[in-house]
């Protein structure tokens, strides 16, 4: 029998390529879709308008309004979840504490009581990030490291990460935690660090922006590519049994790393002066200074340093990364590149 999906958070990065990726497995997928003044369904128009469209259905809800989500269940009776829906700008929780506190956190809650109280028979899987080790305590992080979340967003990711645990155990649901380091790609959003570099690169060497603003240079994550990361959480909801996974490359680049790649993929070569918020980076063809600082960027506590020990998604799951960070960026700016030719 044709097995069915539900998918919050299907506008996003992650939900458009998971919904792709379902599709193509012979899936009916359900999207959760919040109302917006302006249309926001970019990342998944052509699913709607595609071949597969008959497979593909919307369905108006919010993860803030239990009674939508009822509803939902009841009237789809999905064989598999996957909550990705929240509010998912770190540098946004903080001016939003509460906001994000309840669709990251009280969210995953009120589609776990859903299922409880429809009494549907389903599978789960939550999108738990590598942003509740924090201020790591050891390195890389694995599943037995300790958290130490350092932002509202992580604050609400961290109730989400235990009350799906708890249903697990308390009502014997197949409910999965993918525990998901930085993942990116050409639909990623615009104020996340590595989209917001390829398209403010792209601009400027099509002369349309003169200068980018960041914050933290030296901030460190472990990026991959996100068509890999969804696939580790299908297979999650494929295993035996249900467990909590790193999903990761195993690899650390800093912030300053990215820009110098992408700068250089575009012709420029950075060199930096000065230091801390009155930091620069000046083209050396050219001398002009193609980088900033502002301290809006940086944020009250950061996460300094991420780097993820994938051994038991690629031991239980047979999952690994396949694309390498320097793909990654070639991709991105490749897509942006192409993006601002259109556009000019
Ligand atoms: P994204 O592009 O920002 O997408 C977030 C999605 O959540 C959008 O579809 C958004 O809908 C939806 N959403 C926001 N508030 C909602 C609400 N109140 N009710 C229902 N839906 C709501 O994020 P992403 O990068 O795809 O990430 C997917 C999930 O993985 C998120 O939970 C994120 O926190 C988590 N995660 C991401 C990463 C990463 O590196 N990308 C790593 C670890 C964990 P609108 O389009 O209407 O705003
Ligand atoms: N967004 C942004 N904008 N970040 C900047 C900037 C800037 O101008 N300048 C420096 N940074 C630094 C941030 O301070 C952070 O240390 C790092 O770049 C990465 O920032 P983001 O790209 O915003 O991602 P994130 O790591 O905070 O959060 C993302 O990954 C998490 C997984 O670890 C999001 O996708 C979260 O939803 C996800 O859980």
């Amino acid at each position: 029998m044709k097995k069915k999906a539900f998918v919050t958070g299907v506008t996003g990065q992650d939900g458009s390529y998971l919904s792709e990726l379902l599709l193509e497995k012979g899936y009916t997928v359900y999207g959760l879709v919040r109302r917006t003044s302006q249309f926001n369904r970019q990342r998944i128009e052509h699913l709607s308008s595609g071949n597969q469209s008959e497979n593909f259905k919307l369905c108006y809800g919010d993860l803030a309004d239990s009674s939508s989500l009822n509803r939902i269940l009841e009237k789809t009776n999905p064989d598999e979840i996957y909550n990705l829906g929240a509010q998912s700008h770190v540098g946004v929780s903080f001016e939003t504490p509460e906001f994000t506190s309840d669709v990251n956190g009280l969210g995953a809650l009120r589609l776990l009581d859903a299922i409880r109280e429809t009494g549907i028979k389903t599978k789960l899987y939550q999108a738990s990030s590598s942003e509740l080790y924090g201020k790591v305590v050891e390195k890389p992080q694995n599943e037995n490291t300790k958290f130490y979340p350092r932002s509202p967003y992580a604050c609400g990711k961290a109730f989400a990460y235990y009350i799906t645990q708890n249903y697990r155990e308390a009502y014997n649901l197949f409910a999965c935690n993918g525990i998901l380091f930085n993942h990116e790609s050409p639909r990623r959003g615009e104020n996340f660090v590595t989209r917001k570099i390829t398209l403010s690169f792209a601009k400027i060497k099509n002369g349309l922006q003169e200068k980018l603003f960041l914050g933290n240079l030296n901030s460190e994550r472990d990026w991959g590519y996100a068509p890999d990361y969804v696939r580790a959480m299908w297979l999650m909801l494929q295993s035996d049994s249900p467990g909590d996974y790193v999903v990761a490359t195993g690899k650390t680049y800093s912030v300053r790393y990215f820009v110098e790649k992408v700068a250089q993929l575009n012709g420029f070569n950075i060199s930096w002066e000065g230091e801390g918020v009155n930091e620069k980076g000046v083209d050396v063809n050219t001398g002009k200074v193609l980088i900033e600082v502002k301290k809006q960027y940086y944020r009250p506590t950061d996460v300094d340093y991420l780097c993820g020990d994938y051994s038991l998604a690629k031991e239980k799951l047979g999952w690994e990364p396949n694309v390498s960070i320097n793909e990654l960026i070639e991709i991105m700016v490749k897509s942006d590149n192409d993006l601002i030719k259109k556009l000019k």
